[in-house]
């Protein structure tokens, strides 16, 4: 099928490399003209495993193509895929400026009859709003609009949309189904399922997927609250719900929170939606606030361990929002990081992938090349984002170098009996501290 991709960020250049994989005629288009010239130049412009590699396939087998002229991009499309941003307001709700000047550039350009598939995370509603703004343009053509959410982790993105444990689409017209399923026909042959939704339901259940799975988090961080307080173990509750299959392991790890791009603006946007429904979803605003607190309780027991933070380094290791991506929007490790500069330490950062993008967000930050650079000279080591490269470390080395030989585990990623072995106070989160 001949596809046009609005939005080339992190959804929309995995949906180009994916789609083109799956055998369609793929043009992705963006108006950030630095953004088309790196992608056209080989360079994804984030880290995400897989995706330069076959997003350069694809283009040289001719079947992905980029540019910033809507019209060349449009005008034949079968298909086009809304795939641009839908940043928060300061109210919490979304802003669908982009989502609204994408169906405009579609309305104009459109030279046939087209699908048009949301991609993008959007309130339940906007499709609606987005018929409308078709209409309103008065084109010759005829739009179907309908609703297909990503379920894309960022790390995983690729495998994530060639291996999809399923794929949603919402819509009100056959027409828009049968495009739909002809986009997805390379997976469903394989055994993927499609769920066929209305386009209300399908914009809803991903926003009830996100903050479902924020909320398995923010529970398990309350678990590890009530752990630390009887002296029990939250990864051994963890296995113990998890092995109950109504519950699943998956999303059950408790330490300083979730970040990222999705869940924190999804969960507000949610929330959002539900008071302008009329319905006071208070859960989701518990649900942010005991992952608030996720970072204040690392924040504390760093302070409870080393009296004043003047005059203290502290190692942070990880500063991404999550391992295996360079990405540190909304990084719970550099709300921390803040936190302990605003109490006065010296803070020095480590992380596999995003140096870069974290001296950018927090510029008092100081960064070292190598987790063990990090903590020479630190009175303490903060785990933050749970990177295997951390498990690789020799902790006799590490200790050594180490001013205090305390290590406060942000993410439970170090087993408890070789940091006693190896003679650190260990601070794990929800365990039982070891202090020697
Ligand atoms: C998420 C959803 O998983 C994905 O389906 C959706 O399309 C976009 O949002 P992503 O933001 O890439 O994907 O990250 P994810 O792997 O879900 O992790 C989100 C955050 O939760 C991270 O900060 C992670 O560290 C944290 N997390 C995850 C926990 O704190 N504990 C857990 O048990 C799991």
């Amino acid at each position: 099928m001949r596809i046009t991709v609005i939005g080339t960020g992190h959804v929309g250049l995995v949906t180009c490399a994916t789609l083109a994989a799956l055998g369609h005629d793929v043009v992705g288009i963006d108006s950030d003209d630095e953004k088309i010239k790196t992608i056209r130049s080989g360079r994804s412009p984030f880290h995400e495993p897989g995706l330069e590699e076959l997003m350069n396939r694809e283009v040289s087998g001719g079947r992905l193509s980029f540019t910033t002229d809507p019209a060349e991009a449009i005008a034949e499309a079968e298909v086009v895929f809304l795939c641009v941003g839908t940043p928060p307001k300061t109210s919490g709700e979304a802003s669908l400026v982009a989502v609204e000047n994408a169906a405009r550039l579609v309305a104009k350009h459109a030279s046939r009859s087209v699908v048009v598939a949301e991609k993008s995370t959007v309130p339940a509603g906007t499709a609606q709003r987005v018929k409308r703004v078709l209409e309103l343009e008065r084109s010759a053509h005829e739009f179907h609009v309908c609703s297909n959410p990503e379920f894309l982790r960022e790390g995983h993105a690729v495998e994530d949309n060639l291996h999809p444990e399923r794929i949603l689409v919402g819509a009100e017209s056959d027409v828009a189904f049968e495009a739909m399923r002809r986009v997805y026909e390379p997976l469903t042959a394989k055994g993927v399922r499609l769920i066929e939704t209305d386009i209300q339901t399908a914009e809803l259940a991903k926003h009830a997927c996100n903050a479902f799975l924020a909320m398995k988090i923010s529970y398990m961080n309350g678990i590890a609250r009530l752990c630390e307080r009887a002296g029990a173990d939250v990864v051994q509750v963890a296995e113990v719900m998890g092995s109950d299959s109504r519950i699943a392991r998956e999303f059950l790890n408790a330490g300083i929170g979730y970040g990222g791009f999705c869940f924190p603006k999804d969960l507000a946007a949610f929330d959002a939606l539900a008071r302008q429904l009329g319905y006071d979803f208070g859960l989701l605003r518990e649900v942010a606030r005991l992952n608030d607190e996720a970072i204040e309780v690392v924040a504390a027991k760093v302070k409870e361990i080393l009296w004043n933070l003047e005059e203290k380094h502290i190692a942070l290791w990880g500063l991404s929002f999550k391992p295996n991506t360079s990405d540190t929007r909304l990084s719970p490790a550099l709300k921390l990081a803040r936190k302990l500069l605003d109490e006065g330490a010296r803070v020095v950062g480590y992380d596999p992938e995003a140096l870069a993008n974290a001296k950018n967000d927090v510029p008092d930050l100081e960064l070292a090349n190598d987790p063990l650079d990090a903590a020479r000279g630190a009175h303490c080591l903060v785990v933050a984002t749970e990177w295997d490269e951390f498990l690789g470390v020799d902790l006799a080395k590490l200790k050594e170098l180490m001013v205090y030989p305390v290590v406060v585990d942000g993410r439970n990623l170090f087993d408890p009996a070789a940091m006693k072995d190896a003679g650190f106070s260990y601070y794990p989160t929800g365990r039982p501290a070891i202090i020697q």
